[in-house]
């Protein structure tokens, strides 16, 4: 991993302009954050940054405004959550740059915050326009990016910013980068990655990276049934891309040349209804589902035989559940994997990462959050690191 600096490289900051951005993206109901975790997230590096007396300006996106105001996406509808979690108040501050931004920033002390209006009202910030970058930097001392979760994005306050002000990454991006080079950059091995979720299209390139890197792929979740397919199972109704077999089949004979074991279960828990309890349940042999049934999750015996994979693993990777796991009983497979990874975790013998929506949803549902190594809160960028893409933020920083 390149090198970059973090908030232990900051020197005196008293009375400093800090550009810090996070990610306030945050999921909304009736006007309030359903889920702080973000939030959460950047409290360490935001407060660090006010203890030691710089004024602190918050640039966030909130939602896909793409260029232009919008009354309803304004970053002033998180301010009440932030302040929460902060447990500060801040001053909202309705624009990017310009003469409003000079006035507040005269008003607050060492040790404020403010946050800036949401960065995507301007063209320049999805444009990654460098004369919109250098009007945001001409009002700060240094950059600090926190917001891991958009840094698969080039824009002007994700990336464009590093090359106008001294950058640094924030301490929830420094866990992250340190997370995921010890699960993928520098692991210990061997390595295994869990892969799961409804569709092999929107994680092949995810698939094709890992072949390359780990020694056990463990495949679930929907995009299994396309695999078992390409060796000639019948899965039924099961959902299935029949137009991708062939890929499927592609990704194994590279896993072959690559000495990397590809799992695939081989009982499997089927129903005729997708329904929770369905009167229809029943576990069988990959080659016994009928024509009328679907695979809703992997059976117990491919669930033991993926714990005992695991015991032999240093490292592990996590995106995508094994079954449908929001509905009962097809989260068996997930929520005993999970168990099994927590407790490996703890056991001291597993580095576990995980990351993406349907995966901390998971986890939380399983109660084992706190006892896996990490888990990244972030979606489309997570995935870009794991389909092995250097993200623009990240690269940013390292420059
Ligand atoms: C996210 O919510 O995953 C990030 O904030 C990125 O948002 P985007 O997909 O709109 O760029």
């Amino acid at each position: 991993m390149a090198a970059f600096k973090t908030l232990d490289d900051l020197g005196d900051v008293t009375g400093k302009v800090a550009l810090v951005r996070v990610d306030l993206n945050l999921p909304m109901k009736d006007g309030s954050a359903t889920d702080v975790t973000r939030v959460e997230a950047v409290k360490p590096t935001v407060l660090e940054l006010a203890d030691k007396g710089a004024k602190v300006l918050l640039l966030a996106h909130f939602g896909r405004p793409g260029g232009k105001r919008s009354s309803v996406l304004s970053t002033s509808f998180v301010q009440g959550d932030v302040e929460e979690v902060l447990g500060k108040e801040i001053m909202f501050i309705p624009e990017l740059s310009g003469p409003v931004v000079d006035q507040s920033i005269s008003i607050l002390r060492n040790g404020d915050i403010g946050l800036l209006d949401n960065t995507r009202f301007w063209p320049g910030e999805e444009g990654n326009d460098p004369g919109f970058a250098q009007a945001i930097a001409s009002h700060g001392d240094l950059y600090v990016n926190d917001a891991f979760s958009a840094a698969h994005r080039a824009h002007a306050t994700t990336e464009g910013l590093a090359h106008h002000l001294p950058a640094f990454a924030g301490r929830a991006m420094e866990r992250e980068l340190n997370a995921l080079d010890a699960a993928l950059g520098n692991p210990e091995q061997p390595v295994a990655a869990v892969v799961g979720g409804a569709k092999v299209s929107t994680k092949l390139a995810v698939l094709e990276n890992l072949v390359g890197k780990v020694q056990h792929l463990i495949i679930g979740g929907g995009m299994a049934n396309t695999f078992l397919a390409a060796r000639g199972v019948d899965v039924g109704k099961s959902l299935c891309e029949h137009d991708l077999t062939d890929t499927a089949s592609k990704i194994m004979d590279e896993a072959d040349h690559a000495g990397c074991t590809v799992h695939l279960p081989y009982d499997v828990v089927v129903a005729r209804e997708f329904a929770p309890n369905p009167p229809s349940l029943r576990t069988c042999n990959v080659h016994e589902v009928a024509a009328d049934e679907m695979i809703l999750d992997i059976g117990p015996s491919a669930t033991e035989a993926l714990a005992d994979v695991l015991k032999t693993c240093r490292t592990l990777v996590w995106n995508g559940p094994l079954g449908a796991f929001e509905t009962e009983p097809f989260d068996a497979a997930t929520m005993a994997l999970a168990r099994h990874v927590a407790a490996l975790t703890q056991e001291g013998s597993l580095t576990s990462v995980a990351g993406g929506g349907d995966t901390v949803a998971a986890l939380a549902q399983a109660g084992v959050t706190a006892d896996v190594t990490y888990i990244s809160t972030a979606g489309g960028a997570f995935l870009e690191w794991m389909e092995g893409k250097v993200l623009p933020g990240v690269a940013a920083l390292a420059d």
